[in-house]
């Protein structure tokens, strides 16, 4: 008998899904109308999960799975994964470790250049006819340059030294904040973030939202400063959002960049507006070359576990 895999996210890559059906009885949440009578029905017969990084999984589903053997994590963020349950049944967790640090460092440059460039406004301001209208140069900003800006990194781990190693190339001093310095970066550790802010002209956010909710405040914020820009391509619930919509409204931030947000797929109105912020619906791994490289790294996770072996993967076991 094959075994029950529950998937909580639809996964965009055919093959993946081919393999998936080939060897597993798929059970996919997202396609139920009444999941918790699915969960009901179905739940005694699962062992192995797949979910997305922000979607992950609480305590109160697993509970609903006494089978379970593994969750594979289709992403790096385990923060919305109840881990402590997970290491008291013995569950490993695992995740795409690796799979996606290029596409997401791609993502935070792109952003940091489309919002800095007023790239997206510039497209819209054509596509809604104003250059015609408005073909004196004056019309748009200038805008601001970013080679040779100070770029502080929050967040030094994989994403973090991919953006600093694409951000040398454009002459960017970088300096960075974490839990604690590291010996194998070369570039200089700040301590505050409230410092790190005071010091750069943009703060790219890479860090796990574990440990970290809400530091993007308002304090930090300021210390940014009129002239500063923010981009977050790591976990919406990092920034506080309504100190970062007053703070865009008021200029106490030239702009922000903003792949993720705190109640997605909700994106605070306030945002819409502004031509200072360029705005993208969590889409930093989402290219075909990273997704298939995720999606094989699910596959080998529920096999490894479901062949009693530790997955090599895995962050709880
Ligand atoms: C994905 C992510 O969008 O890796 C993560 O933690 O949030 C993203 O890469 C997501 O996990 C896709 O399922």
């Amino acid at each position: 008998m094959k075994p029950h895999i529950l998937q909580l996210n639809p996964i965009l890559i055919p093959s993946i899904n081919d393999k998936l059906n080939k060897r597993y009885t798929m059970h996919r949440l997202f396609e139920q109308s009444d999941r918790d009578g699915y969960l009901r029905e179905h739940g005694a017969s699962i062992r192995g999960v797949i979910t997305g990084g922000h979607t992950g999984i609480g305590r109160a589903m697993m509970e609903q799975l006494p089978a379970l053997e593994v969750v594979a994590v289709n992403g790096v963020g385990t923060d919305a994964v109840d881990l402590e349950y997970a290491k008291s049944r013995k569950l490993p967790v695992t995740g795409t470790f690796g799979a996606l640090t290029e596409d997401v460092a791609d993502l935070a440059v792109g952003l940091l250049l489309a919002t800095c460039r007023g790239i997206c406004s510039g497209d819209r301001f054509i596509r809604a006819g104003e250059w015609v209208r408005k073909p004196q140069p004056s019309a748009i900003p200038l805008a601001r340059r970013v080679s040779g800006m100070r770029v502080g990194i929050v967040g030094m781990g994989r994403v973090g030294r991919a953006i600093a190693a694409r951000l040398a190339a454009f002459g960017c001093p970088i300096a960075y904040t974490d839990l604690r310095a590291m010996d194998d970066v070369p570039q200089p550790f700040v301590a505050s973030l409230v410092d790190l802010a005071r010091q750069s002209d943009a703060l790219i956010l890479a860090a796990a939202a574990d440990k970290a909710e809400g530091i993007i405040n308002a304090e930090v914020l300021e210390a940014l400063g009129p002239n500063g820009y923010l981009i977050n391509i790591a976990r919406g619930r990092l920034v506080n959002e309504d100190d970062l919509v007053a703070a865009l409204r008021a200029g106490t931030i030239a702009g922000a960049g903003l792949d993720v947000f705190v109640d997605e797929p909700n994106v605070p109105e306030a945002l819409f507006d502004m031509d200072n912020v360029t705005l993208q619906a969590h889409r930093a791994s989402a290219t075909h070359q990273t997704r298939t490289a995720m999606g094989e790294m699910v596959l080998d996770s529920l096999a490894e576990a479901l062949a009693g072996k530790r997955p090599a993967f895995s962050l709880t076991t």
